[in-house]
């Protein structure tokens, strides 16, 4: 079978936003990357087997003492480079050149015209002027600018106001980017990337759906061999990605068990059965365990108590579970690429995304079992597409996240089976009601939020004295900011009418207006 790791691409990280991205954009192009800490031991870099190295962008200035470098190593691998925005910066100034504070901050759309036909941007263009050099619409973002080349480079890219906008010393096979060709802004970033990694760096397009499904399928069976396997599935994107792979890969050595806390969304339950259970053939038990749940939330209105109540009891729960099940030799998690960059980070004390709280937390000690994580080298997007490729339903793979606490931290204060039945109910018409529109997808979370405070409402010749619902939808790369969804005002409207009308016990529907920060995407 192909190996889908030996050709691979090494970025390191200075810290940028986009690092991620960066990323994503190589895996896309059909290319294995890793992303290190531009700290890292050079030892490590120098091992990994680079057919190419990436430096991103990042917050410093190079012109500031002490701020980062990359590893000299890095120049000796006899492999490209190529360097972005602070990448560039750092490779200049480290190879003789020099960087200067800008008096001006460029930020945002920019046209480029190429230069000199180098190798990484020939024949790359948006269009041309009348002298036929190629322009590019492209995404700047920085302060400082290279001032004087580093011996045996040339200027590949400039713009109005940075005459040194990209550099080139194609012996070496150097090369580095004021501007940032991961982003979708910059309409020729993807053929700038493809460039670099297939043609320069000679990598070759092994990193697919299927041979990533395939890779993990013959690892997963040479690590866990005749043994059993738990997973606690939740219902989300990454566990049941997981078990429809390990499915795939060991059939009925694979168990999961899926705890229904009665905090769920409408039916979620049973569509979790039904896509695993009964389509894939995913041995499933499931545990009804609403009635324990909602009994030990009762009267408890501290959103930090009603969580760890909650996570506690998942795990006695599931831990019940677990030891009902023989041999079991192996636990599977869904952790995902970010969250191994996220832990690094953490270490490191260069964090980068929230932490995403898992529902299965310390798990069962004593039973001595070894982890299974299929998804480790994954983006979310890529978990998307295996998912959809292992026979997964579209709406499950591209649900939106939902907290492990579920309802229980969307209904304000004291949990009851009414005002969980009554949020189900009109969650499940919002959802129903953006998918109709179109704007689940242009959304990153939706829900609604049960109010325990009374509103009066007229209906019919009636008055009614009862709750209200909030409905809250929002836009966001990573959770940790977020921009409220101009949802069209017909959107609204229908959604509200629905509810009132739909859901008893329901006096007026509201739309949440605030952005991350100052407010949070949840109201607990
Ligand atoms: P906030 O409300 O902090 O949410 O802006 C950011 C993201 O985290 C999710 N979230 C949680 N997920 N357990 C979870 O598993 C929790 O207790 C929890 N609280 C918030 C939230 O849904 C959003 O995606």
């Amino acid at each position: 079978m192909t190996d889908l790791h030996s050709d691979r691409i090494l970025i390191l990280d200075f810290g940028s936003q986009y690092t991620q991205l960066i990323a994503r954009r190589v895996r896309e192009l059909g290319v294995y990357c890793e992303i290190l800490p531009w700290d890292a031991d050079p030892a490590k870099v120098g091992a990994f087997g680079a057919k190419g190295v990436i430096l991103s962008g990042g917050p410093e200035s190079v012109t500031e003492a002490g701020s980062p470098r990359a590893p000299e190593i890095v120049w000796s691998l006899g492999v490209p480079v190529l360097g972005i925005c602070y990448g560039l910066q750092t490779m200049t100034a480290q190879l003789g050149g020099t960087v200067e504070v800008g008096t001006t901050r460029e930020f945002g759309y920019a046209e480029i015209r190429a230069r000199g036909h180098s190798a990484l941007l020939r024949d790359i263009q948006d269009r041309a002027n009348a002298e036929g050099h190629g322009l590019l619409d492209v995404w700047m973002s920085h302060g400082d600018r290279v001032t004087q080349l580093p011996p045996g480079f040339k200027v590949i890219a400039s713009t109005a106001d940075v005459p040194i906008a990209g550099i080139a010393d194609e012996e070496r096979r150097y090369y580095g980017l004021q501007f940032h060709p991961e982003v979708t802004h910059t309409t020729q970033g993807r053929a700038v990337y493809s460039r670099f990694v297939h043609d320069i760096c000679g990598c070759g397009q092994a990193w697919t759906a299927a041979n990533v499904i395939e890779d993990a399928v013959e690892r997963v069976r040479a690590q866990v061999g005749e043994r059993k396997v738990l997973l606690g599935l939740s219902g989300g994107v990454d566990s049941s990605v997981v078990a429809a792979l390990l499915h795939r890969a060991i059939g009925d050595q694979l168990t999961c068990v899926f705890v229904d806390h009665g905090l769920l969304r409408l039916h979620e339950g049973d569509q979790v059965m039904q896509a695993l259970g009964e389509n894939l053939g995913v041995r499933i038990v499931r545990v009804n365990a609403a009635p324990r749940f909602l009994g030990a939330l009762a009267g408890v209105d501290d959103p930090e108590a009603k969580r760890k109540i909650i996570g506690k009891l998942f795990i006695e729960v599931f831990e019940a579970e677990a030891q009902k099940l023989e041999d079991v030799a192996f636990l599977a998690q869904g952790t995902i690429y970010p969250d191994v960059i996220e832990s690094a980070g953490a270490a490191t004390g260069k964090a980068h995304v929230i932490k995403s709280h898992h529902n299965v937390g310390g798990l069962p000690t004593h039973m001595k079992l070894k982890l299974v994580e299929p998804l480790r080298e994954l983006f979310k997007d890529e978990v998307r597409r295996i998912g959809t490729e292992l026979g997964l339903p579209k709406t499950l793979v591209h649900r939106h996240p939902f907290p492990g606490p579920g309802l229980g931290v969307r209904i304000l204060g004291a949990v009851t089976q009414q005002a969980a039945d009554t949020l189900r109910h009109a969650d499940a018409i919002f959802i129903e009601e953006l998918r109709r529109a179109g704007w689940y997808e242009k959304t990153s979370q939706a829900f609604a939020v049960f109010l325990p405070v009374k509103s009066v409402g007229v209906t019919g010749d009636g008055r009614r004295y009862a709750p209200v619902i909030a409905l809250r939808a929002v836009e966001t790369v990573d959770f940790m900011t977020a921009r409220w969804a101009h949802l069209p005002y017909e959107l609204l409207d229908v959604c509200s009418r629905r509810i009132v009308n739909e859901v008893s016990g329901v006096s007026r529907v509201v739309y949440d207006i605030s952005g991350k920060p100052p407010a949070t995407i949840e109201w607990e």
